[in-house]
C-alpha cells in the first residue's frame, strides 16, 4: 500500500508538470523583478500580490468552455481552429502571433484569428454577438482570448517575421510607432520612450527596456480600475484616444502592424499571462 503510494507520486508529479507547462504568471513578473530595478513592473504591490487570485483566470476557465464546446450553425468546437500551431493547438501559440496564415493571406493577431474560426469554421453569421462584442470579461471573445492567451504565459514573445508580410507588417508598425501625428503631435514614443515617465500617479512602461515592455504587452490583463479583462486591441484603442486620435479599426491591418512592431520590440522576453493592471 505504503510502496503503491510512492510509485504513484512520482508519476503524478511527471503527469502535473506536462499539463502546467506554463509558468504562473505571478512567477513570471516575479523573475523579471529580480532581473531590473524598475518602478514600473514595482508600482502597484497589491497587484503583485492579487496576480495568484487574478480575476482573469476565472474568465480564461469560462474561455476553456467555450473553446472546447460544439457551438455555431456547424456545430464545431474551436479545436479545429488553426492558432498558427495546427488545428487546436494553443501552447506556446499566442506568443508567435501576429503571423501570417496562409488560408487568409493576411497576418493576424489572435482577435481577428478568433472572428475567422467563429465565422469561417464554426459557421457564425459575421453580426452574431459571439463575434462582434468584443470587450468585457462577459464576452465570448474575451474569455476565448484569455484561454488561448494563458497557454503561453512565461513563454518568449516571438511572432514569426520570415513571410515578406510578416516583415512589412512589422515595419508598418514601427512607422506607426514613431510618427507624430493629432493634435497633440504625439507618437507612441513620446510617452513610451523613457524610463520612470509618469503621468500623474501611472508609471510608463519604456518600450526599449524589454523587461518593462514584454509586461506592457501582456494582455489580456484584468485592469482593476475597469473591474474587467481587457484585450490587446482595447489598449491600442485607449492609447490612441489618449493622443487625440481616431478611433482604429480593430479589424484592419493598422491595429495587427503595431501589434507586429510591439511583439518584435519584446522579442526574448517572457509573457504574463493573464496580466493584472491598474
Ligand atoms: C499621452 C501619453 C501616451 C501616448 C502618446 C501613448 N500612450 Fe500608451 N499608455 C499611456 C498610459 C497613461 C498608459 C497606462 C494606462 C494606465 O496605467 O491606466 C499606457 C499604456 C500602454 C500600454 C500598456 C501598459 C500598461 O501597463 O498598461 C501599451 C502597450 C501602450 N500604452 C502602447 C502605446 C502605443 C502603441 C502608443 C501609440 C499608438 C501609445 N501607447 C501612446 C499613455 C500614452
Amino acid at each position: 500500500m505504503f510502496k503503491k503510494a510512492l510509485l504513484a507520486l512520482p508519476v503524478a508529479l511527471a503527469v502535473g508538470a506536462t499539463a502546467h507547462a506554463q509558468t504562473p504568471p505571478e512567477d513570471v513578473l516575479q523573475g523579471l523583478i529580480d532581473q531590473i530595478d524598475s518602478t514600473y513592473l514595482t508600482q502597484s504591490e497589491m497587484n503583485i500580490m492579487m496576480m495568484p487570485d487574478n480575476p482573469a483566470l476565472w474568465t480564461g476557465m469560462d474561455g476553456e468552455d467555450l473553446f472546447h464546446t460544439p457551438r455555431g450553425p456547424n456545430n464545431v468546437s474551436m479545436e479545429a481552429c488553426d492558432f498558427g500551431k495546427g488545428p487546436g493547438v494553443l501552447e506556446g501559440a499566442y506568443v508567435e502571433l501576429p503571423r501570417y496564415f496562409e488560408d487568409t493571406n493576411r497576418v493576424m493577431d489572435l482577435e481577428n484569428r478568433i472572428v475567422h474560426c467563429m465565422t469561417e469554421v464554426q459557421g457564425f453569421d459575421p453580426d452574431d454577438p459571439a463575434v462582434t462584442r468584443r470587450h468585457g470579461s462577459g464576452s465570448d471573445h474575451m474569455q476565448i482570448q484569455t484561454y488561448i492567451a494563458m497557454q503561453s504565459s512565461g513563454m518568449e514573445w516571438n511572432n514569426p517575421l520570415d513571410h515578406p508580410l510578416e516583415k512589412a507588417m512589422r515595419d508598418a508598425g514601427e512607422g506607426m510607432f514613431y510618427r507624430r501625428s493629432g493634435i497633440a503631435d504625439f507618437n507612441c514614443h513620446t510617452c513610451h520612450g523613457q524610463t520612470d515617465k509618469r503621468i500623474r500617479a501611472s508609471v510608463l512602461p519604456n518600450k526599449d527596456v524589454g523587461e518593462e515592455w514584454t509586461k506592457a504587452i501582456s494582455w489580456p490583463a484584468f485592469r482593476v480600475g475597469h473591474d474587467n479583462v481587457r484585450s490587446t486591441q482595447h489598449r491600442i484603442r485607449g492609447c490612441y484616444w489618449q493622443m487625440r486620435m481616431p478611433r482604429i479599426n480593430p479589424d484592419g491591418d493598422a491595429s495587427i502592424a503595431l501589434m507586429s512592431y510591439w511583439t518584435d520590440a519584446a522579442r526574448g522576453q517572457p509573457a504574463i499571462l493573464p496580466d493584472m493592471k491598474r
